[in-house]
């Protein structure tokens, strides 16, 4: 019953519906909160999002341990996320973004196996980023799927029945690359990243979350992070869009980070940052400045050059010479050029000058005269002194 004007409370007779499978009220105008007895056992999707929905999520999907899609984005709900979300071992889009919830991101979501999107922007979460936040992949979900399908028990049939089809229920809207894409279907098993955007988180990166190999998008930008860039982030392989950008994160960036093959969208904007701009190789080379303005200390192309300012650096450099850099020409093929190119030109003149009689005759004639007259400047000077 999405898309439609329905208003009120959601009426508490839905807690006597005990096998819903798909529960799709999303962009209503549906108010106050979810009542507390409300948890069908065997639902699989949840979509409420852009409600008016308020009050703070307890123990009511703690139940629907075959719960795959959560969608509450885009409502009032506050309080803290549940610690007994550990209980939803099928779930892998958690999406509840702009809404107030608060408190620390619990690290019972690290028990999910399945997860492979997590969306908590935009919220008034505080505390650190836990460590141990590990997403799946498609193959690893691909995988699982087979092995449910070799021990048919009663209820899985369904479950992987309405996996096949998460169309049937509303697109998933998650933001990368700046933009609102949203995801249904196939596309979104595909689909892996974490945008904890817009909280109040604080502490590190763990280096931790490098090892998500295969997650395409992170969105950590508007918090209080502070420290340095995990040089792990380099092992991010399948990384598209990463927003580091309003934080306080200072230290350098580490240069292994040009090597993510994938990236095309990427800002660490408005931090701290020190050093080095990554060089301007592959992926890089397409980044403008933007993507770095708002850190004073940072130099290189294509900020300002790191000459002008901090001297020291270049004279670290002076030993390090030997190594060839990716961004600079290699010198021994720039004097081979240099030879090959004079060598063109002295035999471009030769030739003209062989084939037209009247340049031949006006060439002698112009370099006797210069020979003459340097001669004589030369006799000039050397007499007067
Ligand atoms: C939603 O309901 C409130 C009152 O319950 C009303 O003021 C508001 O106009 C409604 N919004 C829409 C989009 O229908
Ligand atoms: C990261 O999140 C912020 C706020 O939610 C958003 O404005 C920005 O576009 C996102 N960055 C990317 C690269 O999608
Ligand atoms: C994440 O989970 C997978 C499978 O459950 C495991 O192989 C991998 O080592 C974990 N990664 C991290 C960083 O914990
Ligand atoms: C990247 O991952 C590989 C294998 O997991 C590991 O050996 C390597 O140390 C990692 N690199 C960084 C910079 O963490
Ligand atoms: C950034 O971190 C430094 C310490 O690392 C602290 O002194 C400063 O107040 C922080 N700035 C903001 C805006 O949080
Ligand atoms: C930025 O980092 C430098 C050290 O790298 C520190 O001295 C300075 O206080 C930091 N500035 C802010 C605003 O945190």
């Amino acid at each position: 019953m999405s898309n439609n004007g329905l208003e009120g409370p959601i009426p508490i007779d839905f807690c006597r519906v005990q096998f819903l499978l798909i529960l799709d009220l999303s962009n209503n105008n549906i108010s106050g909160s979810l009542p507390s007895c409300f948890g069908p056992r065997h639902i699989i999707h949840v979509h409420l999002s852009k409600n008016r929905l308020e009050g703070s999520l307890t123990t009511q999907f703690c139940k629907s341990s075959s719960l795959v899609t959560l969608d509450l984005s885009d409502n009032q709900l506050s309080g803290n996320i549940p610690d007994c979300i550990n209980m939803l071992s099928e779930l892998s889009y958690l999406i509840l973004k702009n809404n107030n919830l608060e408190g620390k991101i619990p690290c019972q979501l690290c028990k999910l196996q399945k997860l492979s999107l997590i969306d908590l922007s935009q919220n008034h979460l505080s505390g650190h980023i836990p460590s141990c936040l590990n997403l799946t992949t498609d193959e690893q979900y691909n995988e699982d799927s087979n092995q449910i399908n070799s021990t048919p028990v009663a209820g899985t049939t369904f479950i992987l029945l309405f996996r096949d089809t998460l169309s049937l229920g509303e697109p998933v809207h998650f933001t990368t690359k700046n933009m609102a894409y949203s995801y249904e279907g196939r596309l979104l098993t595909y689909m892996s990243g974490i945008d904890l955007s817009c909280n109040k988180l604080i502490g590190e990166i763990p280096y931790e979350i490098g090892h998500l190999s295969k997650i395409h998008v992170l969105n950590l930008s508007h918090n209080f992070l502070v420290g340095g860039i995990p040089s792990t982030f380099s092992n991010l392989t399948q990384i598209e869009s990463l927003d580091l950008s309003y934080n306080n994160l200072s230290g350098k960036i580490p240069p292994e980070l040009v090597e993510l093959n994938f990236l095309s969208t990427f800002s660490l904007a408005y931090n701290n940052l020190s050093g080095k701009t990554p060089a301007r190789i592959r992926q890089f080379a397409t980044f403008d400045g933007s993507c770095y303005q708002g850190n004073p200390l940072l130099c290189g192309e294509p900020m300002k050059s790191c000459s002008t300012r901090s001297p020291p650096p270049m004279i670290q450099e002076g030993p390090t010479q030997g190594k060839e850099d990716d961004g600079f020409i290699d010198m021994g093929v720039f004097y081979v050029s240099l030879i090959v190119s004079y060598i063109m030109v002295l035999m471009t003149i030769a030739a003209v000058l062989y084939i037209n009689p009247y340049w031949r005759r006006a060439w002698f004639y112009y370099t006797e005269m210069c020979f003459i007259s340097s001669y004589y400047f030369i006799v000039d000077h050397l007499s007067k002194s």
